[in-house]
């Protein structure tokens, strides 16, 4: 990793690949992302003459171009001076060099605003983080109406594919590709949080496939409104500005006071399976909070499928009894511990021990799981409140809202203002509690409804509440974790509505999807796979209907122990051969899981074109690899073998391979170059194969 300045050129040096940026008088240009060169091969830009017909600014590649003049295509800024004008010209006025990190300063010299772009470079790593940061040095206001994190150009003139997703509420990561001829393509949440659509991420290729092809990814680390607005020009040149959504979106900035907009993370890859091993490696190196990050996870029992609502000493006690039987390390119980909560309608902000469903408070229940050598973790939705709640009857105007209009009650509840510092304050002080109280080592943070009617009486310009609502969230999250250092915390948005590399820069994992059916699940964790780390991927097995589709027990456990293990099902209602057999994959896992959570990613073969999953994650030693094979539901092989090829292995060394079916040892080559054939004629098959290197 290098950075160099030749006169007004920069350049960034990742392990592989270089960043290279001029400063001209009018700007800062984009002069090159791919392969290594001499930085004094290059030449700054300037504009040139431009017509009518044509504005230069249409067809120039621009670092971060602001909203004025004549910039007619997707800006990164745009502000709005206090006498109206709202044209912006940055101009470039410094520059700050570190062995790490170059920071381009920009400056409106009229209307005393200041950019920088600061753009960092990390040990052994392609990946390089960028984002700006907005000053005010005027003694007026300044309101930014447009504030995002970064400008990407592509190279070439060739059309790219654009990969995202088009999910929803339990189908989340369903990957897309679509090709950009011309126009814009773009991906935003307006729901508050990422939510569960698209990913708040740029992925283009020219021939998107797992092994090959340059792969150009800008990843997003925010969880909250965002947009990826990607375009095409007419000259065939592809670009993209991502960060907050301006949807919406405004921030005064005071005199002296300054705005930092979220990070982008942006890499090369060859080929989609090595964008996601960089980027899994790169968020447990630098952007998974510190504590918990090189920790395998916990195996986890989480009680709400099995339990739901009805929660209670006796029968928490009883489930956790069966999950310490079967290998778990860490009981959560989930929603319907508190105050008035027997459903979805009532008791969301009251915090207090439900008295009728623990009479004797949660001690006793929380000694049994500890007595039984289990964690005990907990659920809170801190976010939100039911208007049938002490909390919303004394404080009505904790939540959004505007007094002329009736409020959505999206599942019974409303949004807490988390503008304001009292709402900020109770959040903090309930959860101190909880956790000051109770030997709690895990919270479940949930947050079941997008925002809505977003009126705030608490602030001067209301627009702001978005990203102060996010960022409000991070803050609680940070100062609990300062005090409570052995608390881990997930990420959950009824499922994967928080799912983003925000989020994890605050809570140590995801729960990525409220479906556990284990088909639909493989698709979501592929997804999932393409940008986000493994290890924070929470995946239960839990029942499945089996009047609608019976699974085994073999084929749930191949598709959890594929991400952190947990376990959701009734396990009170499980035969003793299936606990039997929780128990084998269990302590088989708990063998695996450092390979699986922190190894090298594979997706080898995938439904879609191959009918049939294979996937394989290789240790970064490549001394252990674990691979899962799994047929989909509708795999009707009969007469057809299917050869699997392994991938990531050691050519040179030998494995000893070893699955439930068969146990045979061959060279790291054989298995990767001609590859085993096996027989798969049912749908839901599975087989995971644990390779021991000799
Ligand atoms: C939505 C979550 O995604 C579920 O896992 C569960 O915690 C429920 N909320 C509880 O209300």
């Amino acid at each position: 990793m290098k950075t160099q300045r030749h006169e007004n050129i920069f350049s960034l040096e990742t392990q592989n690949y270089q960043y290279v940026l001029g400063a001209g008088k009018s700007g800062v240009y984009h002069l090159h992302w791919g392969g290594k060169c001499r930085i004094e091969d290059f030449e700054t830009c300037e504009l040139s003459e431009q017509n009518s017909n044509h504005s230069v600014l249409d067809f120039t590649k621009t670092e971060y171009v602001p909203f004025g003049g004549t910039m007619y295509r997707e800006y990164a800024l745009k502000c709005v001076f206090d006498d109206g004008c709202r044209d912006t010209v940055l101009e470039y006025d410094n520059c700050n060099i570190k062995t790490d990190c170059i920071e381009i300063i920009l400056k409106d010299r009229k209307y005393g605003l200041s950019v920088s772009l600061i753009y960092k470079l990390f040990e052994n790593s392609d990946i390089i983080e960028r984002y700006a940061v907005i000053k005010n040095e005027s003694d007026k206001n300044i309101v930014l109406e447009k504030a995002a994190s970064a400008e990407i150009n592509l190279p070439g003139e060739r059309a790219y594919t654009i990969i995202n997703s088009n999910g929803s509420w339990g189908g989340e990561f369903r990957k897309t590709e679509q090709k950009l001829e011309s126009g814009t393509i773009s991906y935003e949440s307006r729901k508050g949080t990422t939510a569960h659509h698209h990913i708040p991420a740029l992925i283009a290729a020219e021939n998107p496939a797992e092994d090959t092809g340059a792969v150009y990814f800008a990843v997003l680390a925010w969880d909250g409104n965002f947009k990826v607005s990607a375009a095409r020009d007419f000259s065939g040149k592809t670009s993209a500005v991502i960060g907050l959504n301006d949807f919406d979106f405004s921030k005064t900035l005071e005199s002296g006071e300054e705005f930092r907009t979220p990070s982008v993370y942006c890499g090369i890859a060859n080929g989609l399976g090595e964008m996601s091993r960089k980027m899994n490696e790169f968020a447990v190196k630098n952007v998974l909070p510190k504590r918990f990050a090189y920790e395998n996870l916990p195996v986890l029992y989480n009680s709400w499928e099995a339990t739901g609502f009805n929660v209670n000493e006796a029968g928490q006690l009883k489930l956790a009894k069966k999950a310490a039987e079967i290998g778990c390390e860490l009981f959560v119980m989930d929603d319907g511990w508190f105050s008035s909560r027997v459903s979805d309608k009532s008791g969301l902000g009251d915090w207090d021990v439900s008295k009728i469903k623990f009479p004797r408070g949660l001690k006793p229940l929380i000694d049994g799981v500890n007595a039984l050598g289990m964690d005990f973790g907990i659920w809170v939705e801190p976010e939100m409140v039911n208007p049938i709640s002490e909390l919303y009857k004394n404080h009505p105007d904790w939540t959004y809202n505007y007094k002329t209009r009736k409020p959505n009650l999206l599942r019974n509840q409303l949004v807490l203002n988390l503008t304001k510092p009292e709402v900020q304050k109770y959040i903090l002080d309930f959860l101190d509690k909880l956790l000051s109280e109770n030997n709690i080592k895990y919270i479940k943070w949930d947050m079941n409804r997008p925002f809505s009617e977003i009126g705030t009486d608490n602030l001067k310009n209301g627009k702001e509440l978005w990203y102060r609502h996010t960022r409000a969230v991070f803050n609680i999250v940070d100062e609990l974790k300062k005090k409570h250092t052995d608390v881990q915390f997930e990420a959950c948005a009824s499922g994967g509505g928080r799912t983003d590399l925000g989020s994890l820069s605050h809570f140590d994992m995801v729960w990525p999807s409220d479906n556990t059916d284990p088909v639909d699940r493989l698709d979501i964790q592929q997804g999932y796979s393409l940008l986000y780390p493994i290890k924070c991927m929470r995946a239960w097995v839990t029942d499945t209907n089996k009047e609608a589709r019976p699974v085994s027990m073999a084929f749930r456990f191949a598709v959890s122990m594929q991400g952190s293990l947990s376990v959701g099902a009734d396990l009170t209602k499980l035969t003793k051969a299936e606990l039997a057999d929780c128990k084998k994959y269990i302590e088989l896992y708990k063998k695996i899981r450092h390979t699986v959570q922190f190894g090298d990613l594979y997706r080898i073969m995938n439904y879609a074109e191959d009918k049939i999953y294979f996937t394989g994650y290789v240790n970064k030693e490549k001394t252990q690899a674990v691979y899962f094979a799994c047929t989909g539901a509708n795999s009707f092989f009969n007469d057809r073998d299917v050869t699997l090829r392994f991938k990531g292995l050691d050519e040179n060394a030998v494995y000893n391979v070893k699955s439930e079916y068969r146990k045979f040892r061959k060279s790291g080559a054989y298995l990767i170059n001609r590859g085993i054939d096996i027989s798969y004629c049912k749908p839901l098959e599975s087989e995971i194969f644990v390779l021991e290197k000799e």
